[in-house]
């Protein structure tokens, strides 16, 4: 038991985070206009080696141009890996006035990646007297990152979220698989000659999740690839919602509506939660700490339990759909 109290993360909405390459631009007012709480600009893996340099110039034409209205707006910068990253960070914070909200650092490995990236975001902070700090984000997608990941969590006051990076994540790991994210066919437990499928990014995620919560930072799931398949999205999403991530990437304008509905918590689960709260209440009242509802168990943790899914339903209704 320790004494210190957890600290809380950063309370705003991060259902769904939309990506979409720096390469199209044609793309940009689409994801404005988006119900996204999170818009990704990327610069990294979906953008061609040749197409770098122009892809920087669009995002940052875009992030004063478009109206991201309350959108939390984010730029994925290329891997420290790279020789892009530096002038990704520079010409960002340089040219793109203060509607950046921050940037998403991939393929994190260690806490001084953070330090790295963070020395430079401050020098030029400080050169231009930017009025608001940058924030990070990052995406663990590799076996020194799931290492590392309590270290990194810790790496940065301007760090927070921490993604889980399925397909990058896969390779580094030596996975046998070419899925990003969701059900892998040879996964599976077999009992009397049937299948049972499990989930083999179960652990990376519950690792994240302990990280972020340790630290005061938002556990996102990341991509989930086949776009085409609904159904396998909601079961991913609705996995990592009950392990404690707050939000799932979309990879594709349909999986947006996907995520918002998996991560806002039903009207159903808000009433039995503001049911138990009065349960409760009514036990203390009483004197104990201990009762019964709907035939189950309900105590002192119970409210804590509660109120999880009531702080997540009053923050989305302060901040509906991100316009
Ligand atoms: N954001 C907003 N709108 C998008 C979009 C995105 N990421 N991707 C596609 N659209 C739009 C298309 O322009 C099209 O609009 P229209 O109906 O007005 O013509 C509509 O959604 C349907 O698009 P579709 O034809 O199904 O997709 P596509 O073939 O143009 O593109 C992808 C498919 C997967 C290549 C594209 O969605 C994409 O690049 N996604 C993001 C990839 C990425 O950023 N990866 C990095 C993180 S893993
Ligand atoms: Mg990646």
């Amino acid at each position: 038991m320790s004494f210190r109290l957890q600290p809380p993360a950063p309370a705003r909405p991060n259902r769904c985070q939309l990506f979409g390459p720096g390469s199209r631009p044609a793309l940009f007012e689409k994801m404005a206009a988006s119900q996204a709480d999170v818009i990704n600009l990327d610069l990294e893996d979906s953008v061609a080696p040749d197409d770098k340099a122009q892809a920087r110039q669009n995002v940052i034409e875009a992030i004063g141009d478009c109206d991201w209205g309350t959108k939390t707006l984010s730029a994925r910068i290329n891997g420290l890996d790279t020789p892009w990253w530096y002038r990704d960070v520079v010409d960002l914070l340089e040219q793109s006035g203060d509607r950046l909200d921050q940037i998403m650092i991939p393929k994190v490995g260690c806490a001084a990646d953070l330090y790295a990236v963070d020395a430079l975001v401050t020098a030029v902070e400080r050169a231009r007297s930017r009025a608001r700090p940058i924030g990070f984000e990052i995406i663990i997608e590799s076996a020194a990152g799931i290492a590392n990941v309590h270290e990194i969590a810790a790496g940065s006051p301007r760090l927070s979220a921490i993604s889980l990076g399925a397909a990058d994540f896969a390779a580094s790991m030596g996975m046998q698989t070419t899925g990003i994210g969701g059900t892998q066919e040879n996964y599976y437990m077999l009992r009397d000659g049937a299948r049972y499928w499990s989930d083999p990014w179960h652990w990376a995620q519950t690792a994240i999740v302990a990280a972020c919560r340790s630290h005061g930072l938002l556990p996102v799931d990341g991509p989930f690839g086949d776009f085409s398949d609904d159904e396998a999205y909601r079961a991913q999403a609705r996995r990592s919602a009950t392990l404690g991530m707050i939000g799932k990437w979309a990879i594709h304008p349909r999986q947006v509506a996907l995520a918002n509905e998996v991560f806002t918590p039903s009207a159903e689960a808000v009433a039995e939660a503001r049911e138990i709260l009065a349960a409760m209440q009514a036990a203390k009242d009483r004197g104990e700490g201990a009762t019964v509802y709907k035939g189950r168990l309900v105590d002192i943790a119970s409210i804590k339990q509660a109120e999880v899914i009531v702080r997540q339903a009053e923050l989305f209704a302060l901040r509906p759909a991100a316009q």
